[in-house]
């Protein structure tokens, strides 16, 4: 395996992936994102400082791609890694980071300055991507039952949402930020959008995996330019049991998923990793664990899935989604499918 090298001089880890070598998709900014990011969710499971470890030496195996979130309460810690990268030579311009506006900061008055918080825990002066983390205004304590409801919980307000975006785009003014997106977001909402906004989101981070691939959601995105991010892209073997309903399944398990992991010699996770990148969409899979992040990073440049293959897994999606988003709900009597406008209309 060649050695991680960045051509200013940062020497990676020998047994990582040539950074030049994982494929780019190419932004009309000029930018390129990394077909594959770390995500740094560490939910129940993971400290600050365990995710930031493995940021650290994550990047030193050739990834240069982090997905950050205020709401994962952990850029403080990530930051000190960043920052340390940097003392060693690391260059800024070589990685993409991106962070998101929380739920209980869409009010004009604080985007800017929780984007500013997330810079200054991140230790940048730049974001390269900054999201909405979700188009619904609200606030639920950290680690609570799907059952919990914000009593000033509200449906989508394209007004209010527009308001927050606007903000977003002075962001990119600034300078602070140099691209926007989206997440967990809808066509119709993303149509009203894209009608109204003047900085268009580049991105839109949404929930896919072998079982829950959103094709409908998915083709939206491409034909209108806004490049995918696959988040849960291994269908979160290792969320918390609160997060977990009887009918979810599971996507390591599916007897083609194993069958190709078999054929190939890799963990199922590995699997669809590969299958995301070849669709075109980029995950960012989260593990603390070197063996399985460099296992994902490897997905990126191995040999592709065949024809058949991508083809069975195109034949396996179960319409199974993982983050349901409960807590968002605004009235009694509700259920979480009236958050993903499943009739093609924005429910109010
Ligand atoms: N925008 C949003 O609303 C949103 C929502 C959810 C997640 N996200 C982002 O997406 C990221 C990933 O999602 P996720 O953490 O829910 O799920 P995921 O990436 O689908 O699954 C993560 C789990 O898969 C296991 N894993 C990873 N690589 C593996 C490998 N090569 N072999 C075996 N097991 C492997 C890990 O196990 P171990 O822990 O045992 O290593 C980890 O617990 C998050 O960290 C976050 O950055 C965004």
């Amino acid at each position: 395996m060649a050695s991680v090298k960045n051509v200013r001089g940062f020497v990676g880890a020998p047994e990582g992936v040539d950074p030049e070598k994982i494929p780019k998709i190419a932004l009309s900014s000029g930018a390129r994102l990394p077909c594959i990011g770390l995500g740094t969710f560490g939910n129940d499971r993971y400290k600050g400082e365990q995710i930031a470890e493995a940021v650290k030496d994550a990047i030193s195996l050739g990834y240069r791609h982090i997905d950050c979130a205020s709401v994962y309460g952990n850029e403080d810690c990530i930051g000190k890694s960043l920052n340390d990268l940097m003392a060693r030579g690391f260059k800024r311009e070589e990685l993409w980071i991106t962070s998101k506006l929380w739920n209980d900061k869409h009010a004009e008055k604080d985007v800017i300055p929780s984007c500013e918080k997330s810079l200054k825990d991140l230790q940048l002066n730049y974001l390269d991507l900054y999201l909405i983390h979700w188009p619904f205004s609200n606030f639920h304590a950290k680690g609570v039952d799907v059952s919990s409801r914000d009593p000033n919980a509200k449906p989508y307000i394209h007004e209010n949402y527009m308001k927050t975006w606007r903000q977003l785009e002075k962001l990119v003014k600034m300078g602070l930020v140099k691209h926007i997106g989206t997440s967990n977001m809808t066509i119709p909402k993303l149509k009203l959008l894209l009608r109204d906004a003047e900085i268009k989101p580049v991105s839109n981070e949404f929930e896919s995996h072998p079982h829950f691939q959103q094709p409908e959601l998915f083709r939206f995105l491409v034909d209108n330019k806004i490049i995918p991010i696959a988040f849960s892209p291994i269908g979160s073997p290792c969320r918390p049991e609160r997060d977990r309903t009887p009918e979810d399944t599971v996507d390591i398990e599916d007897p083609v998923i194993a069958a190709i992991a078999k054929r190939l010699n890799v963990h199922p996770a590995v699997v669809c990793v590969k299958w995301a990148i070849q669709r075109g969409q980029v995950p960012i899979p989260l593990s603390v664990n070197r063996s399985k992040y460099l296992a994902n990073l490897q997905a990126a440049v191995s040999a592709p899935l065949t024809k058949e293959e991508t083809k069975a897994i195109a034949g396996i999606d179960k319409n199974c989604r993982l983050v349901k988003g409960q807590v968002f709900l605004w009235k009694a009597g509700q259920s979480w499918e009236d958050l993903w406008d499943l009739e093609g209309a924005i429910v109010v």
